[in-house]
């Protein structure tokens, strides 16, 4: 079933210019781009993006890392590709992450994972909501479809 996540592309992708190189790992895999948005997440804002984590000993931490400079947000749309995009982006952590997944290769510590990826259809639908209007979210066929 086609299915949406929301992903984000963290202050330290931007900061480390690899944007180019982490949209190419999803585009690469052939998932459709519904929508994207270069912004600024403020510390509200994030605390509601990581509601669910609220009371936890990393909440504060990972709302601040969130909130700490420019972002590139985008919807992804393709069937199953919640599971497809955490696979991609690997385990939490950059130092426990597999090579060839983008945490693995791209990131090298436990604080800064370069990645979000929405967890769940649940997840996600709050999520997009978080970021996008129904109408920003972007509804064509891409040419590569047949192919993949
Ligand atoms: P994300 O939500 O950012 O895609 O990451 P995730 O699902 O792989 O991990 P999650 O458990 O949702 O944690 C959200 C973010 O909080 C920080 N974190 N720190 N120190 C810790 O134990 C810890 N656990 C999580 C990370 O920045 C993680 O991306
Ligand atoms: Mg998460």
């Amino acid at each position: 079933m086609t299915e949406r996540t929301l992903i984000i592309l963290k202050p330290d992708a931007v900061q480390r210019q690899l944007l180019g190189r982490v949209v190419s790992r999803f585009e690469e895999k052939g998932l459709k781009i519904a929508a994207a948005k270069f912004m600024r997440i403020c510390e509200p804002l994030a605390r509601r993006h990581y509601a669910v984590h609220e009371g936890k000993p990393f909440f504060q931490a990972a709302v601040k890392y969130l909130s700490s400079g420019p972002v590139l947000v985008m919807v992804l749309e393709a069937d199953n590709v919640i599971t497809m995009t955490r696979k991609l982006m690997g385990k939490t952590f950059g130092n426990e992450a597999e090579p060839g997944t983008i945490r693995g290769d791209f990131a090298g510590s436990k604080g800064l994972n370069l990645v979000h990826g929405s967890d769940s259809p649940e997840t996600a639908a709050y999520e997009i909501g978080l970021y996008f209007k129904p109408e920003e979210i972007v509804s064509y066929d891409l040419a590569a479809q047949p192919w993949l």
